[in-house]
Formats: C-alpha cells, structure tokens, sequence
C-alpha cells in the first residue's frame, strides 16, 4: 500500500524530521571551536542514517567497490567509538582489488553490525581483521575479532532476532544475515 503513513515511505519521511533536529544541533556545536569536532561527528551519522533511510525506500540498488565500503563502515566505527568514549578498536584490512558489490548500502549495514559486535567483544580494544577475497565459487568476506568468541548459550541461535548475551536488542545478526541471504550469499560464525 503506497500511500500508507504507517509504511516504509512514512517511517523515512518521520525519521528526517529526527535527522533535521540533529543538524540543527550539529550548526549550534559549530559555532563553538572547541566542539567542532563533535559536530563534524554528528553530521557525518547524520548523514549515515540518511543513507540507510534512503537505502530501505530504494531497495538499496547501487554498487560500489568493496573497499570503498569497508571505508565507511569504519568511519562510523571510529565515530561510534569515540562518541561513546570507548577504547580504540582498529581495522586491518586485506582486500582483492575489484570487488564490487551490489547493494552498497545494505553492505555497509552488515558491516557496521559486524564491527560494532566486535568492538563490544573486546573492552580493551584492539583489532578487527577484515579479509575479502575473489573466490571461485564468488566473494568470501571475513570479520575477525580478538575477543574470546561467541558464548555457548548464543551460539545455536545466533543470527534469529532477539538473541542477546547482554539484554540488548539482539537483532544485529539478524539483520546482518537477512541482508546477505536477500544477496544470494550465505553465513556462518566461526
Ligand atoms: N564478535 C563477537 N564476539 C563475541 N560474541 C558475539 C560477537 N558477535 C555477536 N556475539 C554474540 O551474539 C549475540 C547476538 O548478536 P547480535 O548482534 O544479534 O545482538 P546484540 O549485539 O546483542 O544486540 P544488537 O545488535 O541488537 O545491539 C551478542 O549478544 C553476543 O553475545
Ligand atoms: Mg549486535
């Protein structure tokens, strides 16, 4: 039904008034030097959301170079560290040149759920290792992370909603996994 306010259409036009506020807030921060910085960060998730806003009415459709999107998962994650005044968690990264991906956007979302799980399995910090490679059978993308893995508990229903070990959402792998199976590809937890 297109024309439903309770459909996605109105769920994203409801969502930019949320973004609106947000840049306004960003303008104020600017004028002061010292937060500069921080409304620099709030602009660029602003803009983040309003690609994954876009992204959801638009079916996601434009393709992009894989390392152009790692680039911008790990923008936000940089961002998303640093706003919650967590410990430094690093990317290393060994790419195939040439990997292009449809779906850049929804990409980016299995990503950024990726890392974010990662970054709360290691409070210490430390390094998320991204490997993408041009198989045979297709691309095989890796994330890897240096906490103490996946709990037991989890483990069987990993990727169904509202699985957590903390009480939070649990949709991340979720989300991550409806995204590539609606790509064609396939999953696992090491
Ligand atoms: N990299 C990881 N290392 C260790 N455990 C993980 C990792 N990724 C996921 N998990 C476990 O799997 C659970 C489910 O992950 P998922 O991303 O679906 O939900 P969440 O992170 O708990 O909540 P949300 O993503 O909605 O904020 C997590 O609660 C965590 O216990
Ligand atoms: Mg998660």
């Amino acid at each position: 039904m297109k024309n439903d306010p309770l459909s996605m259409a109105g769920l994203v036009h409801d969502l930019n008034n949320v973004f609106q506020t947000l840049v306004g807030v960003a303008m104020q921060l600017e004028e002061n030097p010292e937060s500069a910085e921080l409304a620099a960060t709030v602009l660029r998730s602003v803009e983040r959301g309003q690609r994954i806003a876009t992204g959801m009415q638009n079916g996601n459709a434009s393709s992009a170079d894989f390392a152009a999107i790692l680039d911008r998962a790990e923008g936000f994650l940089t961002d998303f560290q640093a706003a919650a005044r967590g410990p430094a968690v690093r990317i290393a990264r060994s790419v195939d040149p040439g990997i292009e991906l449809d779906g850049q956007w929804a990409w980016e979302r299995v990503l950024i759920n990726l890392f974010l799980n990662s970054g709360r399995a290691m409070p210490g910090g430390g390094t998320i290792c991204v490997t993408a490679r041009n198989g045979r059978q297709g691309v095989e993308i890796v994330v890897a992370d240096e906490g103490s893995g996946i709990a037991e508990e989890v483990r069987e229903h990993l990727f169904e909603p509202h699985v957590s070990a903390h009480g939070s959402t649990g949709l991340g792998l979720n989300i991550v996994r409806s995204i590539v199976l609606a790509n064609g590809g396939e999953i696992r937890a090491g």
